[in-house]
């Protein structure tokens, strides 16, 4: 390439040869958004800021490599900036949902009595329950009737192994 390059402007000394290199930033899961993540040892955190920290970059392609696990995203990611690929690094395995895992450590059984007393008898051991707060969720949505057709966008849904858990409540 640097042996083309000098054969060219030999040629024509006039020729302006303007190259701008591939950018390659790391985002783990377990990073942060304090460092540059031009490093695979040094990831940033969220795809949100190293897209963010591409704007107004000179690249020609910008790569984007996610290392494994679960990418949470906070609020529906916005890609503003083009030439990009987000992929995964070395095929690891990479996952980017908008929801959080639930490790099932988290999921209790119901001690509250008059909780208990609202369940079938012979349905209260075999109900679990997990206080949201306690595994950094937040944000529900705002919890109320919907279905097809409906205009509300959708509110907090649960996930079992990757099935709908319809035999999940989400309650105040
Ligand atoms: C990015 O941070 C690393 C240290 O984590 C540093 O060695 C490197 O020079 C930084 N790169 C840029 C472009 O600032
Ligand atoms: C571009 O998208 C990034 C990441 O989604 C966001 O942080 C940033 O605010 C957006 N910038 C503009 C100008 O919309």
């Amino acid at each position: 390439m640097l042996t083309l390059v000098i054969f060219l402007l030999s040629c024509n000394g006039l020729l302006t040869v303007v190259t701008a290199a591939d950018v390659h930033l790391y985002v783990s899961p377990t990073g942060s958004d304090l460092n540059n993540g031009t490093d695979a040892a040094t990831p940033m955190k969220t795809i949100q800021h190293a897209i963010a920290s591409l704007k107004g970059a000179q690249y020609s392609t910008a790569y984007i490599e996610l290392l494994k696990g679960h990418h949470d995203l906070a609020a529906t990611l916005q890609i503003n900036v083009s030439n990009v690929v987000i992929r995964s690094y070395q095929r690891q395995a990479v996952y980017v949902t908008g929801g959080k895992p639930i490790e099932s450590r988290y999921f209790k059984h119901i001690t509250d009595h008059d909780v208990l007393a609202k369940l079938p008898p012979n349905a209260r051991q075999h109900v679990r329950v997990v206080h949201l707060p306690d595994v950094g969720i937040t944000n529900y949505g705002t919890i109320q009737e919907f279905g097809f057709n409906a205009q509300n966008p959708a509110q907090i849904e649960v996930f079992y192994n990757g099935k709908t858990a319809t035999r999940c409540t989400v309650a105040k």
